[in-house]
């Protein structure tokens, strides 16, 4: 379904930018990874995605691919716990294409549920996909990366063929905190997070760039939807939590991924980006205390009846 550029795209990036430039994204049909693409080709570039599900992987292509006439981009059915069918994938990838010059690792798997209901294998599974699949995406793609960034310097001054050479991970902000329910995830993104750190000191000195996305609660995901129709003082009460008042737009994401990918990103190297309206910070910002997030900031008054607080005038 053709989806307005405004929906997924700022209009603040420059058309070609990527142009005839190739994207790895593993997940690449999701709900915030496909929009990721899409800003991507949309730009001038060309990508593959790869998915456990035939149906949606291959329709999720043909999805990406008609936001701009003449984009090749292809649906390779590959599971990110095999390392083969990574490589496979990678290789296929380049060979169609003609290189493999960005990847996302975002395949990912989620499910609620406390530890006491997690089996063993239900903990495994999640480490298998985000962690491993992870690990497993950056190893098919990296000699590709590699190839592209000899080609496409990275050197601070703007190349005439552009950039190339930066791998994205998709990760998560459970783990900053602590998130009850989520206890393979936590686990998961933790390590998630520090595959990219080795990268970025591994692969940096040939200059290659890799960093983590954090999305924070970003409307019309899975998850979001599954709180929204809960009830709609959940959504409100969620939403009032998050500092910038408001869930996330998919585009938000899409936009720091061009930002890292694009030649406004060639120095950062090894960051979590956590694009999330501040939430993680708020988290359990109310401490069960006399004062409410964030009302109380609108209120003006003193922290008041509690140890430490300023006394009340009365
Ligand atoms: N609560 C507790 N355990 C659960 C569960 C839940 N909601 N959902 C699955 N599991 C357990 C299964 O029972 C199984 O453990 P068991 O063998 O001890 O019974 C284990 O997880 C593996 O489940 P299975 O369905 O065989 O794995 P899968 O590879 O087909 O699916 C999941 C992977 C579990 C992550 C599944 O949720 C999935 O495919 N998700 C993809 C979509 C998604 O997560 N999107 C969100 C992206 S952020």
């Amino acid at each position: 379904m053709p989806v307005p550029r405004e929906m997924f795209l700022s209009n603040v990036w420059r058309d070609g930018i990527f142009k005839d430039k190739v994207l790895f994204c593993t997940g690449g049909a999701g709900t915030i990874c496909s929009m990721q693409v899409r800003a991507f080709v949309a730009l001038g570039g060309n990508a593959c995605i790869t998915g456990r599900n035939p149906e949606k992987t291959e329709k999720g292509a043909a999805d990406i691919a008609s936001v701009r006439a003449g984009a090749k981009v292809i649906g390779i059915v590959a599971d990110v716990r095999d390392m083969v069918a990574m490589e496979a994938a990678a290789e296929r990838c380049a060979t169609e294409l003609g290189s493999l010059d960005f990847a996302i690792a975002g395949a990912a798997g989620n499910f609620l549920a406390p530890m006491s209901q997690l089996s063993s294998n239900a903990f495994k599974t999640v480490m298998e996909i985000d962690t491993l699949g992870s690990f497993h995406t950056a190893k098919a793609v990296l000699p590709y990366l590699v190839q592209s960034v000899q080609k496409h310097k990275n050197s601070g001054k703007e190349e005439p063929t552009g950039t190339g050479g930066r791998i994205i991970f998709i990760s998560a902000s459970f783990h900053f905190r602590g998130q009850p329910l989520q206890a393979h995830v936590m686990a998961a993104k933790a390590a998630v997070d520090q595959i990219s750190s080795s990268v970025a000191m591994e692969y940096g000195p040939h200059g290659i760039t890799s960093n983590v996305i954090t999305p924070g609660p970003i409307s019309g995901t899975e998850g979001m939807e599954r709180l929204s129709t809960a009830d709609a003082r959940s959504v409100k009460e969620s939403k009032a939590k998050i500092p910038v008042g408001r869930w996330g737009e998919v585009k938000e994401i899409a936009d720091a991924t061009v930002f890292l990918f694009s030649d406004a990103g060639s120095y950062v190297n090894g960051v979590v980006l956590v694009v999330d309206g501040g939430a993680w910070r708020t988290t359990g910002a109310d401490m069960g205390s006399t004062w409410k997030y964030p009302d109380f900031f609108f209120s003006g008054a003193a922290v008041e009846g509690v140890k430490g607080g300023k006394k009340s005038k009365l």
